[in-house]
């Protein structure tokens, strides 16, 4: 009888083994990650949207401060891939370019990193994060190129992506996308908005993301929908973007960076201090300066303000390119009365005013609206001597209220939006379409030989909506 009973056993216990042992082999030829979730949720989204693999996912070409003749790629493998490649070619009609001499190979660098994020309860995620900066390339020129293990296997490599290099011609017109944030249902709700920039203006030549492109800053899933919501044109179309308070950690009050924004982007390091490098910077495109404003750093310490401060004083005052646009995520004016960011604009807007700066593009609000610093061109249509023009916009879902004052143009709640803005010699084009691609709001600023500026407001196809016209409290 006993005897009988230790077979048995023992059986039972074979049998456990050997299960446990198939399911392991299974997550190691898949996956090489760590699954040490407890209550995650393991459905097939989040792990397509979590998990790196030997492929390379999450690519993204970024501008560099010298756009005309390089730009930036950064792309996400698993731990397994240790060095990377970009290969890189002139564009041909046909597969021409594939041949070797054609081609040029570029060793990337490569960081290790592990994502915790017991917030969400996630999993922690080892990836590799890969970053090279192309050198050397002609301007105006199309080319193609691709990110991969440097292997024969077509499967570690990406696809070959399109990118174009701005022409030197500093005055030749350009088109950029200004997206307020993202944030919230990024697959979900947002995807559909930049698809639909991009479906309307294919030929974009970069977008500009004004901060909060996700929720949670050290959400790997998050960060995932959001690489997902772009995919391909994120590495077609150069982005740059300015971090918001979602991408700092809240629990430590927002004092500290995601840990993934510098790995996944490479944006220039060529602010004030070293805690700002990649998201407070300045770039020229053609015949346009852009800066970047860390506003939640900014918030955070009298440190980064006068740091800051005395940097974009030195940036413009040195200036000599005709178009001048600064991003920040906290609006210098806000859309509503109780969010006043008044350290912000008293420390910035003597400068934007100093130096007469064009645009000023920001987000945070979760509404829209687009004037002028004073209500000089209120209800008229064309504005003399316009100076500079403050947008608060919102692409993703999360919709807020706001009150209508003096400095408002057009406002807006309870729409998702992008602007395209395309900037030639003399003149400026912006036009703000709702997600279904109908103008919600538009302008002409023309500036002439003196740097006087004429704003004319244009005819908008979208009426002012209200939340409270489509949710009731
Ligand atoms: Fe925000």
């Amino acid at each position: 009888m006993k005897k009988t009973v230790f077979v048995l056993l023992g059986l039972i216990v074979l049998t456990a083994c050997n299960t446990e042992k198939k399911e392991s082999n299974h997550h190691n030829d898949e996956h090489h990650h760590t699954h040490s979730s407890k209550s995650y949720r393991p459905d097939i989204d989040a792990h397509k949207l979590i998990y790196p693999s030997k492929a390379p996912d999450r690519i993204i070409v970024s501008l560099t401060e010298d756009a005309t003749h390089s730009f930036a790629v950064n792309w996400r493998t698993n731990q397994q891939i240790e060095t990377a490649f970009v290969e890189i070619a002139e564009e041909t009609h046909g597969p021409d370019f594939l041949l070797d001499e054609k081609k040029q190979q570029f060793t990337a660098k490569t960081e290790l990193i592990t994502v915790e994020n017991t917030r969400d309860k996630e999993p922690s995620v080892n990836a590799a994060y890969h970053s090279a900066i192309i050198n050397n390339l002609k301007p105006g020129t199309d080319y193609v190129y691709r990110v991969g293990d440097g292997s024969k296997n077509k499967d570690t490599w990406s696809e070959w992506f399109q990118i174009s290099t701005p022409s030197t011609n500093e005055n030749e017109s350009f088109s950029f996308i200004y997206f307020g944030d993202a944030q919230n249902d990024v697959k979900s709700m947002w995807s559909r908005v930049i698809r639909k920039s991009y479906k309307m203006m294919p030929e974009v030549d970069f977008m500009l993301h004004a901060g909060d492109l996700i929720n949670h800053s050290e959400s790997d899933r998050e960060w995932g929908e959001w690489f997902y919501a772009g995919s391909f044109i994120h590495a077609t179309v150069p982005s740059i973007m300015t971090p918001g308070n979602h991408e700092y950690d809240k629990s430590v009050h927002r004092t500290k960076l995601s840990a993934l924004w510098r790995p996944q982007f490479t944006l220039p390091e060529n602010g004030p201090l070293d805690e700002l490098k990649e998201t407070c910077y300045a770039l020229d495109y053609q015949n346009m300066k852009v800066i970047s404003i860390d506003a939640q750093s900014f918030n955070n310490s009298k440190h980064s303000r006068e740091a800051q401060t005395k940097w974009l004083d030195s940036v413009l005052v040195n200036n000599t390119k005709k178009w001048v646009t600064i991003t920040m995520h906290y609006p210098i004016f806000s859309t509503a009365k109780g969010r006043d960011n008044q350290e912000l604009r008293e420390n910035l807007k003597p400068l934007i005013d100093k130096y007469n700066v064009d645009l000023v593009l920001q987000g945070h609000d979760h509404t829209y609206a687009r004037g002028y610093a004073s209500n000089e061109g209120l209800g008229r249509t064309i504005v003399q001597d316009a100076g500079t023009v403050y947008a608060v916009s919102v692409s993703g879902p999360k919709m807020y209220e706001s009150q209508n004052q003096d400095w408002m143009v057009k406002r807006g709640e309870y729409v998702q939006l992008f602007q395209i803005i395309t900037v030639e010699n003399d003149r400026i084009e912006y036009n703000s379409y709702t997600t279904k691609g109908e103008v919600f709001d538009s302008f002409s600023l023309m500036k002439n030989k003196n740097g006087k500026k004429t704003l004319t407001n244009n005819k908008s196809e979208v009426q002012m909506r209200l939340k409270k016209d489509f949710v009731k409290n």
